[in-house]
């Protein structure tokens, strides 16, 4: 590395570490955003935490304490916790309405449905690079207990006859991709409710256009509503819940994830081997009934109909990171991601550039992510693709030098977009690219 380089990669790496304490609170827990998201979010903060690990284990483990905070007595992990009340982020704790009784800790608040459980992957890396691992015992320890129940729950409560191998997102933002176009036809499905009592909050400065349209959050927010009036830990949640997604996002990251914990069990509970043995079997097995022939890829699928969902999304590739796919779907997949690059000068968009539905600015329609972009080249590289990581990686490495920490970037590396001081850019910055 040039000096030039190295001093800029010194001055970026000054700044995620300054990112993540202003946004870090009570020491405690770390939020996305200022102004934005002013919550704590499960899937940010995993890889947050892989950024603190970059520097502070304890701080690390106390991210993923303050995650579990919210968690379940069923084994839930939700989607915010809602540590303090902030009046600029909607929806708040009022509109979830969460029963006190189904939290483990009496006194927090949270939403009602989950996120990515990248979790157990981020518990697993920390513990690997941890240099006193005897002295962090007992929270790694309490932590893998927390991550197994998430899995319990989400094995148990989020699958169904006959689809034992594969689990059901009930919510877009459940997938983390809040917005993607496949989710199109279903949100418009969704019955609208009444939802005169609530107001958007996030169409903030000049970021409205990017943000999804109103007639999109009236459906986000009836699924709110319809989960909360039957009371989220129900059985009747699965039968009568209005979006129902084989999604491929959650179902990568439960999959990594079970076999990060496998490795994990072997120092902290190795009696655990079998049962996490059984979860990879099952999981890979669902994986390939994601896989479409006709399109070479891997798909969301319409739990209702069984149909597949397009358009292609950058969720397409992460059956890499979770080793689901075999030899010549990795090719086909690697095939897929040039065509994409040749369109474009920076990888990975969100959406498919080549499909209609693509939107250069507007938010999981289009732009690039670092954390989808860190997942997708770790799973290129796993497969043999190094060429592929390598690319993904420096594009990331240039959009963040040439804009700084943003929420996500243009695939043709004009404009960072959404929140800057992002926290999960900064934080992965730290932990995979300076
Ligand atoms: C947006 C993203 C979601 C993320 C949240 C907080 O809703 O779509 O993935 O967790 O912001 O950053």
């Amino acid at each position: 590395m040039s000096e030039q380089n190295s001093n800029s990669h010194k001055t970026l790496r000054d700044e995620a570490l300054y990112i993540l304490k202003t946004n870090s609170r009570d020491h405690r827990y770390t939020v996305p955003s200022d102004r934005l998201y002013p919550y704590q979010w499960n899937w940010d903060s995993g890889f947050i935490a892989l950024g603190y690990a970059a520097y502070d284990i304890d701080r690390a483990l106390t991210e993923l304490d303050s995650l579990m905070d919210g968690q379940w007595q069923n084994g839930m992990v939700p989607h915010i916790v809602f540590h303090e009340f902030e009046e600029h982020y909607a929806p708040g704790p009022l509109d979830w309405q969460v029963p006190s009784h189904l939290t483990a800790k009496p006194g927090v608040c949270t939403s009602g449905i989950t996120q990515p459980p990248i979790i157990g992957t981020v518990l697993a890396r920390i513990y690997a690079s941890c240099p006193d691992k005897e002295a962090y015992h007992l929270r790694f320890a309490t932590l893998y207990t927390h991550v197994k129940a998430y899995h319990e729950w989400f094995m148990t409560k989020r699958t169904s006859a006959p689809a034992h191998d594969l689990v059901k997102s009930l919510h877009p933002w459940e997938s983390g991709m809040d917005n993607l176009p496949c989710w199109d036809k279903l949100v418009d499905d969704v019955p609208r409710g009444d939802i005169s009592q609530f107001r958007r909050k996030d169409l903030k400065g000049d970021n409205a256009a990017q943000r999804p349209h109103d007639s999109d959050y009236h459906a986000y927010m009836s699924l709110v509503y319809h989960y909360r009036a039957i009371g989220y830990d129900s059985i009747e949640l699965l039968p009568q819940a209005h979006f129902k997604v084989y999604d491929l996002v959650l179902n990568s990251l439960l999959l990594r994830s079970a076999h990060d914990m496998a490795q994990l069990a072997q120092d902290i509970k190795p009696e655990d081997q079998a049962y996490w043995q059984a979860q990879i079997h099952t999981l890979t097995q669902g994986m390939q009934k994601l896989w479409s022939e006709e399109h070479q890829a891997f798909l969301n699928q319409n739990a209702f109909d069984g149909q597949f969902l397009m358009p292609l999304s950058c969720a397409s590739f992460l059956p890499l990171f979770a080793r689901a796919a075999n030899e010549t779907q990795a090719a086909a997949l690697a095939k897929l991601y040039t065509k994409w690059r040749e369109i474009y000068p920076y990888s990975v968009p969100t959406t498919d550039p080549e499909s209609p539905k693509f939107e250069i600015e507007r938010y999981w329609r289009g732009p690039i992510w670092v954390n989808t972009n860190w997942m997708i080249s770790e799973g290129f590289a796993a497969y043999g693709y190094q060429d592929i990581a390598d690319t993904i990686k420096a594009d990331t490495r240039a959009l963040i030098e040439e804009h700084g920490f943003y929420e996500y970037f243009t695939p043709e590396g004009a404009k960072g977009l959404g929140a800057n001081h992002f926290s999960w850019s900064a934080a992965l910055a730290l932990y995979w690219l300076f």
